[in-house]
């Protein structure tokens, strides 16, 4: 705290949550120009410093020079610049392996500066970069094996199917001696399949299921671990299991199954490098001389059908040097692979919650069920006792029959079962290790003695990207819809983002991922999570342009679910929602040939600007005629047809690449791309809308699209909106939209003055309705409005998935609407934003916050009586725009006083029902009579 000359506290802004490529202090990082962004607070409170002057930023090779201010390996010097997010580091060329720490200082708008030990110490680590950094490490495994077959059911089908039975994992290990005096101990590792690395019988970091998903063929991710506690002076032992994972497990759906796709064999490749005080290094790899045993506990294990445990083939201590492996073989190395390795860009997968369960039922005989509240995604550790050769078998399942068995038919042919075989030898901690299932019931047989609620808990998994949303209100039924819709976020993000985490299915499909993004962004920082997700979409495109319908995508682009309409246009479309929302250019930029290469396909397959040559199209998915025997529900009338439909992305896409050729500064292409977006307008606008504002199909659907992708000219929306309510009045104001509209409608009825309508369908509990899914018990946003009904039972057998985001896209009208957080594209990365609550339906208050890539925006707002208050907090160097309604003629006050009277807010617009103002940083709190 710095006190001026009259004694009053000087204001002054200090960094906050230093972060590097989006990473707080990220190991193994692959980019050399890693750019770096920090949050703005102020010391202390009062009248607060609002934007951010200039910036002094220092690297240093080592803590000791950073401690001494010696930026050795870039100091910026003060720069005038108020550009807190995205600063490329412009330093010393960096090595592998090399260390980079850093801080930064700030000025604000009145030259007063923060010190330097007001910035917290931040780093990255530089990973190996290229293939001599990996040294001799090589390749290695075990021998290949003769694939055995076996028989699954799904359970859809009325025959079974025949896959290749997963082989054990081996178990690999290597004796090492250490020298004295470790100062530090890097471990660089990946695996073809997935790895389980250990060290003196501890294992190496938090993070499972690595080294992720990949299209292997084009890139393979290794991961980066700081082990040094983990080593002694001396004998250690370094083991590693492997499994099936991704590269050669169980993949996609239906009948276009996949099987060892990516290859045949599970492979490690490891590098240990150990620094001394001495200045010296020591390296150990994967050679040759690992010892290896084929036939580890795990006898089985892939995604989808679960783990094979058998603790009778345990070998006691097996990595800790004092083992006995001279009953094992050497490794094979396999010199034939060969891969592009690249660092993982997104956090890891990790357990981010343990649940324990609420009840335990037993529907039959020694068959017991744990419910654990919460439908997630994960496994079960559970604590077990037994005689050597005992059998425990634990099923997953989402939902129960009437009958209180669990429901297993939409897994299809998953069986999401883990099986143990006790060892005898007391109670024992067990869980899978190479599997993850979507479940929130657990039915377990194999008991001798009666299990109780502390037997089984509940891991969940995901994606590690940070939360960043709050949402409450004064309706429970909407809390509960915010709480579904980030759980069935949290579940479908093991290292994609996948349609559903349950049935064998569980892909990165692009039309959920595009129509959730906004969402996801809300609820989380997906920026390196999308930014991978970025990669994997064009590593799938296809030759000729076409990005896939789902990526990582293990079939031909040319041939099969790819060029989707709305799916294949994810590829534009999230590398737009994280420049809005990061303000990333770099993304667009890395893309950016790729997009104009799936534009310019459409445009060379559809040269009369109607979308007509596509791969596949599932149109607005699961709208309202997919909906089974609703009493008073019309059977037909939701779905747009496919043609109008396809045609809205073709205009969309191409206007978002005209935008983004705008922002990489290239005019040739923005004119061209604007053309076509224009020429896409006008024959949409000829071929499908009629003078009286009508849209082909005249469905719900139809409207919001074209009224969302704003692609009707002015003269025609508000004729729209009308038969927009009309076609709304036709299913008796229910939804009858999709997967893709139904957040489209949502945003124009209450952008367009029908607020009310959008908050009576939200609030609605009626039949099909986001509170009808409530009411059964959904715990998880459902993948179809009627995935269950009373009465009735359980939709198609095969496609009813009970975790399925794509209708939760409505979040974001939870935070644009109730809230009134809007992004503003044209100052991206959250420079400016908008404001704008907009309370109705039965809420009398609303609260929640975003942390944006600048640091949280807090609102709340409370109706009482004829008056409504609205609290705001906006932080440092982000303007604001805000925009509240209002009695004609009302007087809007801000902190008891006339807003004029405050000079911090700027009145842009004060006019019959509303007032806008220009706000810099800082806490406000309105009030404004509205009846
Ligand atoms: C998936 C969807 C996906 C769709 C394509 C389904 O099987 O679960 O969410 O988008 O196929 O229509």
């Amino acid at each position: 705290m710095v006190l001026s000359l009259f004694g009053k506290v000087c204001r002054m802004l200090v960094p906050k949550s230093l972060r590097c490529e989006y990473l707080e202090n990220p190991l193994g990082l692959d980019v050399l120009n890693p750019r770096l962004s920090w949050r703005l607070e102020n010391a202390s409170a009062g009248s607060p410093s609002s934007l951010q002057a200039a910036y002094h930023l220092i690297v240093a090779s080592s803590r000791e020079k950073l401690d001494k201010l010696d930026g050795d390996l870039w100091d910026t010097g003060k720069v005038s610049s108020d550009q807190m997010i995205h600063v490329e580091y412009q330093g010393k060329l960096l090595k592998a392996r090399a260390w980079c720490y850093w801080k930064v200082k700030v000025w604000d708008e009145d030259g007063r500066s923060s010190n330097w030990d007001d910035s917290p110490v931040a780093f990255w680590h530089v990973g190996l970069l290229h293939k001599s950094d990996w040294g001799t490490a090589q390749w290695v495994g075990g021998p290949a094996r003769e694939s055995r077959r076996m028989k699954v059911q799904d359970r859809t089908k009325n025959y079974p199917q025949e896959i290749i039975a997963s082989d054990p994992s081996p178990l690999l290990r290597k004796k090492i001696a250490l020298p004295g005096g470790i100062i530090r101990v890097m471990l660089y590792v990946t695996a073809l399949g997935e790895y389980e690395v250990r060290i003196n019988g501890k294992r190496v970091g938090d993070q499972y299921l690595a080294p992720e998903w990949t299209d292997f063929g084009k890139r393979v991710q290794y991961q980066t671990y700081d082990v040094t506690a983990l080593v002694v002076p001396g004998q250690n032992t370094l083991g590693a299991m492997l499994g099936d994972g991704w590269y050669l497990g169980l993949l996609g759906p239906g009948d276009a199954i996949r099987q060892r796709y990516y290859g045949q064999n599970r492979r490690l490749l490891l590098k240990l490098v150990i620094e001394t005080g001495d200045g010296k290094t020591t390296e150990v790899m994967t050679d040759r001389t690992w010892k290896l045993n084929e036939n580890g506990p795990i006898t089985y294990s892939d995604h989808f059908m679960g783990e094979m445990y058998n603790g009778t083939l345990e070998q006691a201590g097996w990595d800790m040097p004092e083992f006995d492996d001279s009953s094992w073989v050497n490794v094979i190395v396999d010199d034939g692979v060969n891969v592009n390795l690249v660092a993982q860009k997104n956090e890891p997968v990790r357990i981010f919650e343990t649940l324990t369960p609420i009840a335990i039922t037993s529907p039959r005989k020694d068959t017991y069920i744990f419910d654990f509240g919460q439908n997630l995604v994960g496994w079960c550790e559970c604590l077990l006792d037994g005689k050597a050769g005992q059998q425990y078998v634990l099923r997953h399942g989402e939902m129960l029959e009437e009958d209180g068995t669990l429901h297993v038919d939409n897994l299809r042919l998953a069986t999401q079962t883990d099986c143990y075989t006790h060892d005898g030898r007391g109670l024992r901690s067990l869980q899978p290790h190479f599997t993850f299932h979507g479940f929130r019931y657990v039915e377990v047989t194999g008991f001798s003695i009666k299990p109780n609620l502390s037997t089984l808990k509940a891991h969940a998994i995901r994606s590690s990207a940070p939360e960043t949303g709050a949402f409450e209100c004064s309706n429970v039924m909407l809390n509960q819809l915010w709480k579904n819709i980030l759980w069935t976020q949290r579940n479908n993000m093991a290292s994609i983002p996948t349609d559903c985490p349950q049935r064998n299915e569980r892909m990165g499909w692009m039309g959920d991922a595009q129509v959730f993004a906004q969402t996801a962004i809300y609820n989380m920082n997906m920026a390196a999570f999308f930014s991978k997700f970025t990669i994997d979409m064009r590593d799938a495109q296809g030759e000729e342009g076409q990005y896939t319908d789902f990526a990582p995508h293990p079939y031909p682009a040319k041939t099969a679910m790819s060029f989707g309409p709305g799916w294949a246009d994810c590829g534009i479309i999230i590398p737009w929602r994280l420049f809005v929302a990061y303000g990333d250019t770099r993304v667009l930029a890395e893309h950016y040939e790729s997009m104009k290469k799936y534009v310019d396909l459409i445009y060379d397959e559809n040269p009369d600007y109607i979308w007509k040559v596509w791969g596949s199209n599932y149109g607005d998915w699961l709208n309202g005629d997919t909906i089974k025997n609703a009493k008073g529900y019309p059977k037909k009338g939701g779905e747009l047809p496919k043609v109008p439909y396809a045609t809205l992305f073709y205009w969309l896409s191409a206007s978002l690449l005209a935008k983004i050729a705008g922002v990489l500064d290239k005019q040739a292409d923005q004119e061209k791309y604007l053309r076509l977006a224009k020429n896409v307008q006008d024959a949409f606008n000829k071929k499908f809308v009629k003078a009286d504002g009508k849209i082909e199909g005249n469905t719900q659907a139809g409207y919001a699209l074209a009224l969302g992708f704003g692609i009707l000219p002015s003269a025609l929306q508000e004729k729209a909106i009308k038969h927009l309510l009309a076609a709304l009045k036709t299913y008796g104001n229910r939804i009858s939209t999709g997967f893709i509209s139904t957040i489209q409608m949502m945003l124009e009825l209450s952008a367009r003055g029908h607020n009310d309508l959008a908050y009576k369908l939200i609030e609605s509990h009626q039949f099909p309705s986001w509170g009808y899914s409530i009411e059964q018990g959904a715990t998880t946003i459902w993948e179809r409005w009627d995935g269950y009904v009373k009465g009735r039972g359980f939709q198609d057998r095969g496609m009813n998935s009970f975790d399925h985001y794509s209708i939760g896209a409505v979040g974001e009208w939870m935070y644009r609407v109730i809230l009134g957080i809007n992004f503003d594209e044209s100052q991206p990365g959250m420079k400016h934003l908008i404001l704008a609550p907009k309370p109705d339906g039965s809420l009398t208050w609303a609260s929640g916050h975003y942390d944006s890539i600048r640091g949280r925006i807090a609102v709340g707002w409370e109706i009482k009586g004829p008056q409504t208050t609205y609290h705001f907090d906006v932080p440092p160097n982000i303007l604001a725009t805000i925009v509240l309604e209002k009695k004609e003629g009302a007087q809007i006050l801000e902190n008891g006083k006339p807003v004029k009277e405050n000079p911090r807010i700027q009145v842009l617009e004060d006019a019959g029902t509303f007032i806008k103002m220009a706000v810099k940083a800082g806490t406000y709190d309105f009030a404004s009579q509205k009846d």
